[in-house]
């Protein structure tokens, strides 16, 4: 309900008044304002804006990197406006034009789009970015290399992936980022470290890995990728070369109908995980389940780093 004391948003002009409860989001879709968004839960950054004036309230900027926060950026999911605040798209600098420059399948339903941008996005492998269709469509994706090659599964009926499945190299994007804390920090190259993912989790994970290894790492480096069944794997002959190749490092695909759950072959594998690092991705509900389980073993908090797949939330 919206009372006299209700906060009212200015978007390019245009007052919208937020009822009570409203996020920044919902007063503006509500108000036929098309701010891309995806997850509404601050996990993809596709509803990043602007405040030109007003205080911006803390919880808007979770996750988001210091210079946007400078810049009074905020995620319009999280933000539930206490005061009057004057909104407006991202500016120059901060969604780039980019193009696509190759595709391939990976695997039934695993689609490898790589982009060129039009500036260096200034990433770490494993950390992700929002990509956005010309007509304002956003969906964020990991980015698994030096360069800027994602790994995306094929929604059916899903608006993105489909569209990306379909697209052709030299199709304009945009995109934004990166953002995310998944990506390989080399303070401790002795440290063991896993790496669990399922489906296209599997993207920042290779990311990870390929980083790690190439900048040396000696430590023990565990990867786990869960499928429910062998058509749900990729890039199996790959990784099955790098642990060929890299002696400290173990390739293990897991079935579910074979090995089990993927956190009860973790834990059958590594009953004790003190002092280790962790980065698991993908499914939402199995992250949460392998970040407890390696927390469980023993792996310090601070030493697991997470994305979670959020997807569209459609309400
Ligand atoms: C930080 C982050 C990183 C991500 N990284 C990747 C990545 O590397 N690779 C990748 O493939 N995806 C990734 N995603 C998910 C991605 O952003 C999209 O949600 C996904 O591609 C589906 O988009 P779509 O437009 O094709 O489907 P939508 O049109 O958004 O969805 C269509 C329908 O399918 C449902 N749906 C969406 N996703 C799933 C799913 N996984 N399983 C079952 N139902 C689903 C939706 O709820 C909806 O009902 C990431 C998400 C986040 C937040
Ligand atoms: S972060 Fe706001 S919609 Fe995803």
């Amino acid at each position: 309900m919206s009372s006299a004391n209700s906060p009212v948003l200015h978007w390019e002009d245009t007052p919208v008044p937020c009822l009570e409860g409203d996020t920044a989001l919902e007063a503006l879709l509500r108000a036929g304002i098309a701010i891309p968004h995806s997850c509404r839960a601050g996990a993809c950054q596709s509803c990043l804006v602007q405040a030109k004036s007003g205080a911006v309230p803390a919880a808007a900027q979770q996750g988001l990197k210091d210079s946007l926060r400078a810049q009074n950026y905020l995620l319009a999911c999280l933000c539930r406006p206490e005061q009057d605040l004057t909104l407006a798209p991202p500016g120059q600098g901060v969604r780039i034009p980019a193009f696509l420059t190759e595709a391939d399948w990976l695997s039934d339903s695993v689609l490898r789009v790589r982009l060129a941008a039009s500036e260096p996005l200034g990433h770490r492998p494993g950390q992700y970015l929002t990509l956005f269709r010309p007509d304002g469509l956003g969906r964020s994706y990991s980015i698994a290399g030096d360069d800027l090659e994602l790994h995306v599964r094929r929604i059916p009926g899903g608006a993105m992936s489909n569209w990306l499945a379909e697209a052709q190299p030299g199709d304009a994007v945009t995109i934004q980022g990166p953002a995310g804390d998944c990506f390989y920090t080399p303070g401790d190259p002795t440290q063991p470290m896993l790496l669990a993912g399922a489906g296209t989790g599997l993207a920042p994970l290779f990311g990870i890995l390929r980083d790690a290894l190439r900048q040396g790492h000696q430590g023990p480096i565990w990867l786990y990728h869960g499928a429910l069944n062998e058509r749900g794997l990729y890039l199996t002959t790959e990784l099955q070369a790098m642990a060929a190749e890299y002696p400290n490092f173990a390739y293990r695909p897991a079935l579910l109908d074979r090995d089990g759950p993927l956190p009860e072959l973790i834990s059958r594998d590594h009953p004790k995980l003190n002092g280790w690092r962790g980065f698991v991705c993908g499914d939402p509900t199995i992250v949460n389940m392998l970040r407890k389980r390696l927390f469980l073993g023993g792996m310090a908090s601070r030493a697991i780093s997470a994305d979670a797949f959020l997807p569209a939330t459609l309400k």
